[in-house]
């Protein structure tokens, strides 16, 4: 039986378990990617670990989150990972270099190459070929000491794409209509592989755009074939060496098989608050806007950019809007600012802002009150524009450029002959803001710059035989990782200050949550469907920890969280009856008399609720090997224990 692309790199890089769908695998990782805001916490406990040099090909930080500074924190934490990086064996991205999906395509990827990256777009590599996935940084720091990356082998999911965009309509409109039928849970525990003719029609960045929104499917990752138009895209950036053909075989199976019409598509627009909220720009009709931005890591190619331009080219931004737009890096700024481009999105009005994720992650940009803004980026999610009660929908380039001028929500369409982008036979190509780590006999010179802000993140203990807490917290369906760890400007400078940033941990769910954690000593939180669903945020995880959270039991969790968790010494537990859920209330209390001897076992939870009298059992989402790890109290200790062996 032929393998598909996926299953191809898979077994290349296969260290251990069966390739059988739901089984356990462990993977040998090629390169690694951290940003800071996630990158801190990577590195000290890749520190922790006591690996002198990384293992890997390739390891890249990034600084691309908080580029702000407004304090001595953000700065603070910059030195330190640059000093961490320098010492260690990994390539630093400097501030203003770019963002890390945008960069890590032009300068890093290799199609056929596994990656993995602390943050959850990670799989925006999958456009150049790569098996790339969001993973906590604790799992980036093993894979950079050398151990294997443990995922559950996916499903098989292949889209077929035929025909041709039409004018005026693009690859954001493609992942968009995918997240319209298939739904913000339709990947999980899938890898989505595009196929077709369609295939052919689009540039790598095209792709990528693609993928990097596979993120909002739930998938493990998303992949296209690396082909003549990825050599030549490799071939634009001076790394033709670097290319393979990758193609899955002719018989290849798949679990499942979609089929999209390109040429039927129109463009597309994801409401609020969810990105699978999708409509058609058409059917929403011309809605007043209030602010446009552009950028982030689904939309900020040259391509993009050099779209947006040839719409804002000698007009004016609507005088009720306010337009900003974000490079996605130094090279796509500079071919900007050398092609004159950059002139045309100035003196149309556009703000434009450094190349960083920026107002993405609520980093500046926040709209107006009850603002109306579109955004080219990946995510809606209530708050996380930084302003409560503002509407964000998720539209192309073309449509925000397009919707900027008229001040309405507006079809690109409507502008008449599209004027097409080629893509350059040469990128610009200076990597001066790269800088190379230090050679293996000066780095143990390096001295690590240790800010103020930079705490030791919270110590496990292995678990006990039995837990008795309170159910601090009960929350309903689709908690994201924005509502247990909000993100935001006032919040991430404390990326590496757990202690502090646990002040906010539920904040937009009870404020009064941290407070009972402080007083209880311990707890218990109790969630429903798609439990942890968003960014890879590990402080997610690590700030409950903090908090003394022992065991989150839930209807049903999102993979990437899940792991979190479990890598931090926290049980996830899911009801194996779900209406289970309905008679427990907050802040009564039970009590798991055999918890450890369960998971040692693999055998059902019983989970005595002592407040009502009743009893119910949960699963624990573990694997074998997770079981060892929340049995010792998290990966740090399982990894310091067994590699002491
Ligand atoms: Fe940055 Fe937003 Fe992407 S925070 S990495 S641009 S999803």
């Amino acid at each position: 039986m032929g393998l598909t692309l996926a299953q191809k790199i898979i077994q290349s890089h296969l260290l251990s378990g069966e390739m059988t769908a739901g089984s356990e695998i462990g993977l040998k990782i090629d390169q690694t990617l951290t940003q800071d805001a996630t990158g801190t916490v990577a590195y000290l406990e890749f520190e922790a670990m006591g690996v002198p040099r990384v293992k890997t090909e390739r390891s890249v930080a990034y600084i691309d989150h908080n580029t702000l500074q407004t304090g001595f924190e953000n700065a603070d934490d910059h030195r330190f990972i640059q000093s961490v990086a320098k010492k260690h064996g990994i390539y630093f991205s400097r501030p203003g270099n770019g963002i890390c999906h945008q960069v890590h395509l032009e300068r890093f990827g290799i199609p056929g190459k596994t990656l993995i990256g602390s943050d959850s777009h990670t799989p925006t590599g999958g456009g150049i070929g790569m098996l790339a996935m969001g993973a906590g940084g604790l799992d980036v720091a093993v894979a950079m000491g050398g151990g294997a990356y443990y995922i559950t082998m996916p499903k098989m999911l292949r889209i077929n794409l035929t025909g041709k965009l039409s004018p005026w309509v693009s690859a954001k409109d493609i992942i968009l209509e995918v997240l319209r039928i298939l739904t913000v849970k339709g990947g999980v525990g899938k890898v989505v592989e595009y196929g077709g003719e369609g295939v052919s029609t689009l540039s790598v960045p095209e792709r990528a755009t693609i993928t990097n929104m596979g993120a909002e499917l739930g998938a493990t990752t998303s992949i296209f074939p690396s082909d003549e138009i990825t050599k030549e895209f490799l071939k634009a950036q001076g790394r033709e060496q670097d290319w393979i053909e990758l193609k899955p075989d002719a018989d290849a199976v798949y679990d499942e098989v979609l089929t999209i019409n390109l040429s039927e598509l129109a463009p597309m627009a994801a409401c609020p608050h969810s990105p699978d909220k999708v409509k058609k720009v058409g059917e929403i009709g011309k809605m007043k806007v209030d602010q446009v931005c552009i950028g982030s890591c689904t939309n900020s190619s040259y391509r993009d950019l050099m779209r947006v331009a040839s719409i804002l080219k000698g007009k004016t931004v609507n005088p009720n809007v306010s337009l900003a737009i974000a490079p996605g890096s130094k090279q796509v700024y500079t071919m900007l600012a050398q092609n004159g481009a950059l002139a045309d999105l100035i003196s149309a009005g556009a703000r434009i802002l450094e190349c960083a994720c920026g107002p993405c992650i609520g980093m500046g940009q926040s709209p107006n009150t009850a603002g109306i803004s579109l955004r080219t980026f990946n995510r809606n999610f209530e708050g996380r524009s930084g302003t409560a009660d503002a509407q964000i929908y998720l539209v192309s380039p073309e449509t925000a450029a397009a919707s900027a001028i008229t001040g309405v929500l507006t079809d690109a369409r409507t502008l008449g002959k599209e004027n097409p982008v080629e893509m350059p036979a040469h990128f610009y190509i200076n990597d001066n803001l790269i800088v190379p780590p230090a050679d293996e006999s000066e780095a143990k010179d390096v001295e690590i710059l240790r800010g103020p802000n930079i705490k030791e993140f919270p110590a496990t203990a292995a678990l006990p035989q039995s837990i008795e807490a309170k159910a601090l917290l009960k929350v309903g369906d689709n908690i994201t990782t924005d509502h247990i760890m909000p993100a935001g400007s006032k919040i991430l400078p404390y990326r590496s200050n757990i202690p502090y940033l646990s002040n906010f941990c539920f904040g937009v769910c009870d404020k009064e949550f941290p407070e009972r954690c402080r007083q209880n000593g311990k707890g218990i939180i109790i969630g429903g469907a798609n439990y942890g669903q968003g960014s890879s945020r590990e402080h997610a995880a690590l700030v409950p920890l903090y908090l003394g959270i022992k065991a989150v039991i839930v209807k049903s969790f999102a993979r990437i969280h899940c792991a979190n968790l479990a890598n931090a010494g926290i049980i996830p537990l899911m009801f194996k009856n779900e209406k289970d859920y309905d008679t427990i209330d907050q802040m009564d209390e039970l009590e798991l008399p055999n918890i450890r001897t369960e998971i040692e076992n693999g055998t059902a939870v019983l989970v005595k609720n002592l407040t009502k009298g009743t009893t119910f059992e949960a699963e624990a989402v573990l694997s074998e090997r997770q079981r060892k790890m929340v049995l010792a109290g998290g990966l740090l200790n399982y990894t310091r224990e067994n590699s002491g062996k």
